[in-house]
């Protein structure tokens, strides 16, 4: 895929498309899966995968790891093979969600650019043992940050404390290169104004790693009325983050596009994938006015 490439919108289950797209090509990766609700997710794999083996296609070898990283060498010395099987014994129904995604986190790996980053997007149901399995995956020198985006609205739980907020896990490929550019990102008011100076008040604080975002608004004007839509603002700061201008970004659980939709507004180039045929004609709807986007039906928009 050369630069000159235009933005992709692609409708199809995405581990059938990703093999096809080239290794090293995306900078930022941002997946927002379907949430574990119980249901059995169809089985894509049965081997256990191992980054190294995905990125080049070998068997497994008994003390194979990427040179210079400790990523499939898990914390405790322990091995991806090992921990995943304990965790997954543990909890039989996180262990149909974890062979979905699984298969999709390490063609994400091969995917991301040497100082790309993965923002894998979950909630408090899944967030913890993708945590451990991630760090065991990525290599726990790759993990970033945790992410707590923090909203209030709906109706509240009486017998527990309401929960209000998801959980990005950030992992980048390489730590020694990854792409981090704290300055791009909007800066957002003081809690406290009055406590810091006036001139520090104007320019305002760096965001920290909890956002406090309202959800898409059902009558603003980003709503697709795609149900799980995620806000412009959440992913305006990954993208601004994570990537530079003319970089590639890759998101294949797209939704209604937004990560698309940012990319395009900061200039940087996108990928997206969907499965769902509602999903695709958001999209239509969504980037009418972008220039220079394809679906893989190979209609041209612009
Ligand atoms: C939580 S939504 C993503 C919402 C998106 N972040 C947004 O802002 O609109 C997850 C999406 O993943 C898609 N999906 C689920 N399994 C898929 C698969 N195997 N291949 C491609 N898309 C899939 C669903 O159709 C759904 O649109």
């Amino acid at each position: 895929m050369p630069h000159d490439e235009p933005n992709r919108i692609i409708h199809a289950d995405n581990l059938a498309v990703l093999p096809t797209l080239p290794d090293g090509r995306f900078t930022l990766v941002y997946l927002d899966p379907p949430f574990n609700t119980g249901r059995a997710q169809a089985r894509q794999s049965t081997r256990h995968v191992r980054l190294s083996d995905a990125a080049t296609g070998d068997q497994p070898a008994a003390d194979d790891s990427r040179p210079g990283s400790s990523a499939i060498t898990g914390f405790a010395g322990k091995r991806y093979e090992r921990i995943r099987g304990d965790l997954l014994r543990y909890d039989d129904r996180f262990d149909d969600y974890w062979a979905f995604l699984e298969p999709r986190l390490a063609e994400a790996w091969r995917l991301l650019a040497d100082d790309g980053t993965l923002y894998l997007h979950l909630d408090y149901r899944e967030a913890h043992y993708a945590k451990v399995l991630l760090d065991a995956l990525f290599g726990r020198a790759c993990f970033l940050n945790e992410l707590i985006w923090a909203y209030d609205y709906g109706a509240k739980a009486k017998r527990k404390w309401p929960t209000k907020h998801d959980t990005i896990l950030v992992y980048v490929k390489n730590p020694a290169t990854y792409w981090f550019d704290s300055t791009a990102v909007d800066r957002e008011p003081y809690m406290a104004p009055g406590l810091v100076t006036p001139e520090k008040a104007e320019l305002g604080k760096l965001p920290t790693d909890v956002w406090w975002h309202t959800i898409v608004s059902p009558t603003g004007r980003e709503k697709t009325g795609y149900p799980t839509q995620k806000p412009e603002g959440i992913l305006r700061r990954i993208v601004q983050a994570s990537t530079r201008e003319g970089d590639w970004v890759l998101d294949f659980f797209a939704g209604s596009g937004t990560t698309g939709a940012v990319a395009a507004t900061l200039g940087r180039r996108f990928v997206l994938v969907d499965e769902n045929p509602e999903a695709i004609a958001v999209m239509r709807g969504r980037f009418t006015d972008v220039a220079g986007v394809v679906f893989d039906d190979g209609v041209s928009q612009s």
